[in-house]
């Protein structure tokens, strides 16, 4: 149990005043939960979903219950969950009933030939293989609703969230409400490495926008042989620059988990102009936090302390 590492995320964005504590609050819950199923013998592969369900079920973060709205005011969830023993993974994208897209995802990496399901084809799947389903409506919170009133643009919404703290590259972010994707990295007892990674997006999105989240190499990645991550943030700019995948890489290089976060996240923003985050773990077990967003929440467990922060540079530490 001693090899055992496992951070999450709770997104990277403007995150306002009004909302730190509730977001701390929810990754070091979301750490503990997923941080029990390690110490119970579980795989890495069940500690990330757990704790991705504990984020997805928490209305304060942009997955599951609380995730935000298209233009036209729905629902459409994306998830991934990523097995580095086997290099398996399953994804689903524009998902509207199901109450737990990552459960989703695991089915569509354990029970079909795909990768990636959307749309109605996934919500079938969810409803045979007898996965929560619910009404869209209840996904819905009053600030998922305000938000939607005030961003219904995406590029005000992304302009407003996802400028990033570099002021020579970026606009200077409007004050204002906004959500971004959560996300889980762990290390089991056997040496596995898995990730998973949840989101409803970003307010004013087209409907079948379908963003990094669920894009391996983009919203995540996960390789025994190197280290897994979770990434967040401007879902385009992710995309085309492989974040995940290229801080894999960074690390295959010889580069830390730190370094290799850190330039991944420089590339994207001087390569496509978008600002993210990421959470990581190796396969020794050295694990990091890094964003270039005003805020994101994380939580990481190792060796029975928490570490969790929410400020650029910020890490509190508590005994388990
Ligand atoms: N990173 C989440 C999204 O852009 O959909």
């Amino acid at each position: 149990m001693e090899k055992c590492v496992l951070i999450v995320h709770g997104g990277a964005w403007a995150i306002p005043d009004n909302r730190i504590d509730g977001s701390l609050e929810g990754v070091e819950i979301a750490a503990r939960e997923g941080w029990k199923q390690l110490m119970q013998g579980a795989s890495a592969v069940t500690a990330v979903q757990t704790a991705v369900n504990s984020l997805e079920d928490n209305p304060v973060f942009d997955a599951g219950y609380g995730s935000v709205l298209t233009d036209s005011g729905e629902v459409e969830m994306d998830a991934l969950i990523m097995d580095g023993k086997a290099m398996r993974s399953g994804a689903v994208g524009a998902v509207s009933c199901v109450k737990n897209p990552v459960d989703l995802a695991r089915h569509v990496m354990e029970n079909t030939d795909h990768t990636l399901l959307v749309g109605k084809g996934a919500e079938r799947q969810a409803i045979l293989a007898g996965l929560e389903i619910v009404e869209p409506e209840s996904l819905v919170t009053p600030e998922g609703r305000e938000e939607w009133e005030t961003y219904k643009q995406y590029k005000s919404a992304v302009s407003s969230l996802f400028s990033g703290r570099d002021k020579e590259k970026a606009k200077e972010p409007e004050p204002g409400i906004g959500h971004d994707t959560v996300g889980c990295v762990a290390l089991d007892a056997k040496g596995n490495i898995a990730c998973a990674t949840s989101t409803g997006g970003i307010t004013g999105k087209m409907p079948g926008r379908v963003g990094d989240t669920p894009l391996v190499g983009a919203g995540g990645y996960a390789d025994n042989q190197v280290g897994g991550v979770s990434t967040t943030g401007h879902g385009e700019s992710i995309t085309k620059a492989c974040l995940a995948y290229t801080a894999v890489i960074n690390m295959e290089q010889g580069m830390s988990p730190s370094d290799a976060g850190k330039k991944a996240l420089e590339g994207m923003m001087s390569k496509v102009g978008g600002a993210g985050g990421l959470i990581i773990i190796n396969k020794s077990g050295e694990w990091t936090a890094e964003f270039s967003t005003e805020r994101m929440a994380w939580a990481a467990i190792k060796e029975n302390t928490l570490y969790s922060g929410i400020h650029p540079g910020q890490i509190k530490e508590n005994n388990l």
